[in-house]
């Protein structure tokens, strides 16, 4: 007998211009384990959670182009799993509102993004929605919609992104108490293993931190940032401690085991800092240059990208269409004078 195989979902949110802490932390990790035949993967690019951070419509669409194009350069293949933007699928949006009307408002209360912007507002003595959107209180109920309208089973998400998972669990055990067991509880994925890259500055990469280095940055830019990365003053010679350098977790993240040894041993030894950059760079250089072509290749095109979406979108609506349905039927959105007893499991 032969094991259908799991269904695997993850979402990117479309704000940003991909850097190396994403590609280390997600991108890589992800397009890996779509390579695992025991798997049925789906990737979409999140252009509805976009809205809800983003209010500048050039960089949504940026954001997108130039998401999607890392996605493919890194060696995602589209003809093996499923990747389309959340907005060509409007069967997400639809059963978001199915969704909304068997979420508890209480639920939703008690996400933390929700909640840390009310106790931001309280701290300052604010109203507590002083700025608050209703798509950020919404963000769990679309969450949950992209999740479960793909019946995925498991869903690989970072630790911050958990509870959404299990508010998904929760509206779907709604929904099937009500209507019958139509959707499929998923699981959250959290690769402990996965590292988070630390940026120039030695706290975490992240755009919110301005302390990223661009995925597809030149080799002439790499070079500079790279340059750039805080160390500790150590001169050449003085032994140099690999535990609390983001140099060396960031090499470490690019080389095999035994280069991060060597490197280790070399920083025993006082390597200068100038020159474990240089490896680094090298590192890093030969990671991203085979990339970097077909990227640029990919940004010049955005119809050609723009055709591979639309061809992902397809592939996508022939499960959410006739799965909609089933769903809309259940709730008792049906032809009039069709059968009931169909819909009550
Ligand atoms: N909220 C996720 C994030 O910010 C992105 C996302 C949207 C997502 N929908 C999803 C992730 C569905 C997994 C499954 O990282």
């Amino acid at each position: 007998m032969t094991q259908s195989p799991v269904r695997v979902l993850t979402g990117i949110t479309t704000t940003g211009t991909p850097h190396l802490g994403n590609y280390v932390g997600a991108v890589r990790p992800a397009i890996q384990a779509s390579k695992d035949p025991g798997t049925q993967s789906y990737y979409f690019l999140a252009d509805y959670h976009a809205l809800i951070k983003c209010d500048d419509p050039q960089r949504i669409q940026r954001s997108t182009l130039e998401i999607a194009a890392t996605w493919l350069a890194a060696g995602l293949d589209p003809e093996h799993v499923t990747f389309y933007r959340q907005s060509d699928i409007p069967e997400i949006p639809e059963l978001m509102w199915l969704l909304t009307c068997v979420s508890g408002k209480g639920l939703l209360n008690r996400a933390h993004a929700y909640k840390a912007s009310v106790d931001k507002n309280l701290a300052a003595s604010q109203d507590p929605d002083a700025d608050v959107t209703a798509g950020l209180f919404m963000y769990p109920v679309l969450m949950a919609a992209d999740i479960l309208m793909f019946q995925a089973q498991q869903v690989p998400v970072g630790r911050d992104q958990l509870q959404h998972i299990e508010m998904a669990r929760d509206i779907a055990s709604s929904f099937n108490h009500l209507y019958g067991e139509h959707l499929v509880l998923p699981q959250a994925l959290i690769d402990e293993q996965v590292s988070t890259l630390p940026g120039l500055d030695g706290r975490k990469m992240s755009k919110s931190y301005n302390n990223t280095i661009p995925l597809f940055s030149s080799s002439a830019q790499l070079r500079k940032l790279i340059q750039g990365l805080v160390t500790d003053s150590k001169a050449p010679g003085e032994p140099k401690d690999p535990e609390n350098s983001s140099l060396f977790q960031i090499y470490q993240a690019f080389a095999s085991t035994q280069e991060s040894l060597a490197l280790r041993q070399a920083y025993a030894q006082g390597i200068a800092w100038g020159e474990a950059k240089a490896l680094l760079l090298d590192k890093v250089e030969a990671a991203v240059a085979p990339m970097r072509d077909h990227y640029q290749q990919l940004l010049a095109n955005p119809k050609q990208l723009e055709d591979i979406l639309q061809a992902g979108a397809a592939k996508a609506r022939r499960w959410t269409v006739p799965y909609l349905k089933t769903l809309r039927e259940a709730a008792g959105l049906r032809p009039l004078g069709s059968s009931q007893a169909a819909s009550h499991a």
